[in-house]
């Protein structure tokens, strides 16, 4: 099975702290030495990074079609091996049903955490598609969360563009399947990051039952050498095991189903 260790040359949006960064810095670090290309919007994280040996790229992903079209070519131009992409961009606000909105944010989140991420798969595809028929497995590793299976209704709008993007996730996945393109999609539960710095006293709360960054990183890294399909750790693990196990296979007969009816 195809794994990250077979990866020559990753790009990490949304390296620049937490889950991202831990992850570059490891990925970095595997004996093959794959390349390791990171994204944030703060050079002075990025400039840290490249003392490293990592590449990066001051990209602020949460904008137009447009600019992620223009992004995705440049990248795909400057590194034509490109064969893995990891989805760690996020934001989290707190929302919820029956209080107003900030519709700035709102949008934003969405652009943010679901269609900036929909949006460069699909533009990232035919390039995808080319290494893979050549022999290279290729790989899309978004990263969902817990909250995608089971919301968090102080954060409801966040929970909604993390389970958008666990649903999309499903589709990609078996509509990939047999092309040598794959999809790991990373479910962190609680852990430890700069997600959570929207206030002092959150920080506080949240830190007594998040999972260390170090350990999650270290744990998700294995998984992702083991080529596993789906990471959930922890609480994730017990939203996903009792909520998700085997909707997969309904997808893929449901997929398999229409295809059929449409050939005959
Ligand atoms: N930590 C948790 O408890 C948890 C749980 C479930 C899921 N997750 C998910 O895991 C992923 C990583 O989160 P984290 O916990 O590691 O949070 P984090 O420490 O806040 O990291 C978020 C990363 O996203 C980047 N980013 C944010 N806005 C961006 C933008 N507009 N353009 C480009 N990059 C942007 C940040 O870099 P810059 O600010 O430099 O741009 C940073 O590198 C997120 O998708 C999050 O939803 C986290």
């Amino acid at each position: 099975m195809p794994t990250i260790d077979d990866s020559k040359c990753i790009l990490v949006i949304g390296a620049t702290s937490g889950i991202g960064r831990a992850l570059a810095q490891r990925i970095a670090k595997l004996p093959n030495k794959p390349q390791v290309i990171a994204v944030g919007r703060r050079q002075e994280r990025l400039d840290e990074l490249a003392t490293e040996g990592l590449e990066t790229i001051q990209f602020d992903v949460d904008t137009d079609t447009e600019s992620l079209k223009a992004f995705v070519e440049r990248t795909v131009v400057a590194y034509p091996k490109l064969d893995t992409i990891i989805f760690s961009a996020g934001v989290q606000y707190e929302s919820n049903p029956i209080t107003p909105l900030n519709f700035d944010r709102l949008r934003s989140e969405f652009n943010l955490n679901y269609l900036s991420v929909v949006t460069i798969i699909n533009l990232i595809v035919p390039h995808f598609s080319k290494l893979a028929a050549g022999g290279q497995p290729c790989f899309f590793i978004p990263i969902t969360s817990g909250l995608a299976i089971l919301p968090g209704a102080w954060v409801a709008n966040y929970c909604a563009t993390k389970a958008a993007l666990h649903n999309y996730t499903m589709s990609l996945r078996v509509q990939l399947e047999g092309q040598n393109i794959h999809v790991m999609e990373i479910i962190p539960p609680l852990v430890e990051s700069e997600l959570h710095e929207r206030s002092s006293a959150n920080v506080e709360r949240v830190s007594k039952v998040w999972i260390p960054l170090d350990k999650y990183a270290d744990e998700t890294l294995e998984a992702l050498q083991k080529g596993e399909a789906h990471i959930p750790t922890s609480m994730s693990k017990i939203a996903f095991d009792r909520h998700e196990e085997g909707k997969l296979d309904w997808v893929r007969q449901f997929l398999q189903q229409q295809k059929k009816s449409e050939s005959g």
